[in-house]
């Protein structure tokens, strides 16, 4: 079986079809789908998914791009829901900077919030990092080193594309790293930037409708899909998809306390 540990399938543009996307996620061994939030109502949004399927899994937080939005109000909202029994994980949350730069500070001021919440709840954390690696990994290991709990700062990076010395500052504040299309690529580069990256700690992910993996690219991407990425890493990594998918399988349900 396949876990896909990040799926926007609560989006519209799944609406349609949403029932044919999870019986072909099933068809193709994926039984588990986790939903990382991007507002407050998306979170409502996959709590209500989750309570009609058992195979899908909500989470509670504010994407970094929402955050130039965001109000105290928000975030204090997704601290109420956050501590739903039914919340797996606080995300997505982290740090964008590819799109406006004008919000710096308070998306770093939402992120630490995020860290902090997810500690005092002991729920991992998903985070997201467009061109702002170093000071995502500082604001970690920044509030690792003033919590009380360091071990409960925990989680995933997701949609890795390393490079080493990344894994190794992962690895170091003891994250996951999420693997998804851009690891089909071609000429992506993601196979050699993640090659230091030890199979115990990598997770699988579609980021369903994007970033869909070869040989799909250009068409939406859905939880199905994230067999194509344990078929690639099976092929550059020269094991089995059984193996593949047992190691990964286990990270996520280890990670995210899955049943
Ligand atoms: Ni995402």
């Amino acid at each position: 079986m396949l876990v896909d540990t990040h799926a926007h399938i609560f989006l519209e543009q799944f609406e349609s079809d949403f029932d044919q996307v999870l019986e072909r996620a099933n068809g193709a061994g994926v039984s588990q789908i986790l939903l990382p939030a991007i507002d407050v109502a998306s979170v409502h949004r996959s709590l209500e998914l989750a309570d009609r399927h058992p195979a899908l899994f909500a989470m509670a937080g504010l994407h970094p791009s929402e955050v130039k939005k965001a109000t105290d109000e928000d975030f204090e909202a997704i601290a109420k829901l956050a501590s739903d029994e039914r919340i797996i994980a606080i995300g997505e949350t982290g740090l964008d900077y590819y799109w406006d730069q004008s919000f710096n500070e308070k998306q770093h001021d939402f992120l630490r919030r995020h860290i902090r919440l997810a500690s005092e709840l002991n729920k991992p954390l998903v985070f997201h990092d467009r061109e702002a690696t170093w000071d995502l990994i500082r604001i970690v290991r920044e509030e690792k080193e003033a919590s009380s709990k360091p071990e409960q700062i925990r989680g995933v990076f997701h949609c890795f594309g390393g490079p080493a010395d990344v894994t190794e500052a992962v690895m170091d504040l003891d994250f996951y790293m999420g693997i998804g299309g851009t690891y089909t690529f071609k000429n992506g580069g993601v196979p050699d930037a993640t090659a230091t990256v030890p199979i115990d700690r990598i997770i699988l992910e579609t980021d369903s409708p994007f970033l869909t993996p070869a040989p799909h690219r250009g068409k939406r991407n859905e939880p199905s899909y994230v067999r194509l990425v344990a078929e690639k890493l099976a092929e550059i990594r020269g094991l089995s998809l059984e193996e593949v998918a047992n190691a990964t399988t286990e990270n996520a349900k280890k990670l995210f306390d899955l049943p």
